[in-house]
């Protein structure tokens, strides 16, 4: 993997340092409902101040089409003060311009501000040199601590580290490493976990991660698209029967590089998706007519364990049953247990990512038994597609 500049590659001592971070955090009634990304920001603020620089923190929020009151930073101040030891944080109420210059200015070495929102301003969404250009003018160096965004070729994320000296933080520095240890340079054999509902918006990712991996399991819904196109009744299932040739192509493919496939032998199935609603366990060629597939079944649940155990190495991104409704969390429970566990004992190194699989190991109770758990959504999907993220790219060093 091409190297990337980290902090250690930065002076900083009494310099104003643009720290690009992903604040995009669940709120809700105003209260940040998960502070996982602002936790993770922690450590690069406070290094920065350890180091003595004048730290600028931006980000986006939302997806706001111009000003949006309701989408202002201003509410995520407290709680970033909170993860850095209480320490005061002033805020400008724009990103850009004689305000955030005031703001800016008048930050002492080892002091925090927050900007508002970027996505105010339409040219970081369009990465206009012009706006990457006022942001470059507030500071001396940049710092990009935000892997969940660094899929976006925005003004912040793009354009600025070319136009001021640029290196990771050290919460993309960690992600870095260890989405490169799982599929760049892993111990194999290589497992690829990969569910949710539809084949359709992970075509690239399946295609790209057959070649890195030794064996792939497929569960969600989108193994019952596998199943239909296998010839099996798939009933009323959630299916894109469209994509029947698609998948088979797919397992085609995999058989040919020699990539084994794990698809489910037995389902889970209910005439409604709610919960504690009567289910049965069938095997999958005799799923019912008037029946959906929930989740994947016990003998399923024992061949990815077991397939698990002969791994070295697992990437995970896509729950395997429609785990927010019980009973069908099962098999997601399960094999979160089970990772858990491998991984816990050194046999296995994990790394997941998205949003459900993040709330699925939460519910597990497993998130910090993995070896790494991404709060990437689209970021680590695109990576997992084998695509140039426009963030890491504007780091790495040619
Ligand atoms: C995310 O939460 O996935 C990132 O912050 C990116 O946000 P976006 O999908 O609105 O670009
Ligand atoms: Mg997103």
């Amino acid at each position: 993997m091409p190297r990337f500049r980290t902090l250690d590659d930065l002076v900083v001592a009494g310099k104003i340092v643009l720290l690009r971070a992903d604040l995009n955090v669940p709120v809700k009634d105003g209260r940040v409902t998960d502070a996982t990304r602002i936790e993770r920001l922690a450590p690069t603020i406070m290094s920065l101040i350890a180091g003595e620089a004048r730290v600028v923190v931006m980000s986006h929020f939302g997806r706001p089409k111009g000003v949006d009151p309701s989408l202002s930073l201003r509410p995520l101040v407290a709680p970033l003060s909170r993860a850095i030891g209480g320490r005061h944080v002033s805020f400008a109420p724009d990103c850009i311009g004689p305000e955030a210059k005031r703001v800016v200015d008048a930050l002492k070495p080892g002091e925090v501000a927050l900007l508002e929102n970027l996505r105010f301003h339409p040219g970081e969404e369009a990465n206009d040199t012009g706006f990457a250009a006022a942001l470059a003018e507030l500071g001396d160096v940049y710092v990009d601590d935000a892997f969940s965004a660094a899929h976006r070729a925005h003004a912040s994320i793009a354009a600025l580290p070319r136009l001021l000296p640029a290196a990771a933080g050290k919460n993309m520095q960690i992600e870095l490493e260890a989405l490169t240890a799982a599929l760049e340079a892993p111990e194999h054999p290589v497992m690829a976990l990969i569910g949710g509902s539809k084949v359709s918006t992970k075509l690239d990712l399946l295609k790209f991660i057959m070649t890195k991996v030794d064996r792939l399991a497929i569960g969600g819904a989108m193994a019952n698209t596998f199943l239909f196109a296998q010839g099996r009744p798939v009933g009323r299932s959630l299916c894109e029967k469209d994509l029947a040739d698609t998948a088979r192509g797919i397992l085609y493919q995999a058989a040919d590089r020699g990539c084994s496939i794990i698809l489910p032998d037995d389902a889970v199935t209910a005439e409604k998706l709610e919960p504690g609603v009567v289910t049965r366990t069938v095997g999958v060629t005799a799923v019912p007519m008037n029946a959906m597939i929930l989740d994947v079944g016990p003998q399923t649940v024992a061949g990815i364990t077991a397939a698990l155990a002969a791994s070295r190495t697992l990437v995970w991104n896509g729950p395997i049953g429609a785990f927010e409704t019980p009973p069908f969390d099962r098999a997601t429970m399960a094999v979160a247990k089970s990772v858990a566990e491998l991984t816990r004992s050194g046999k296995l190194m994990s790394v997941a990512g998205g949003g459900d699989t993040v709330a699925a190991l939460a519910m597990a109770g497993v998130t910090d038994d993995l070896t790494y758990v991404s709060t990437a959504g689209g970021a680590f999907l695109e990576w997992l597609e084998g695509r140039e993220l426009p963030g890491v790219a504007a780091l790495t060093i040619a």
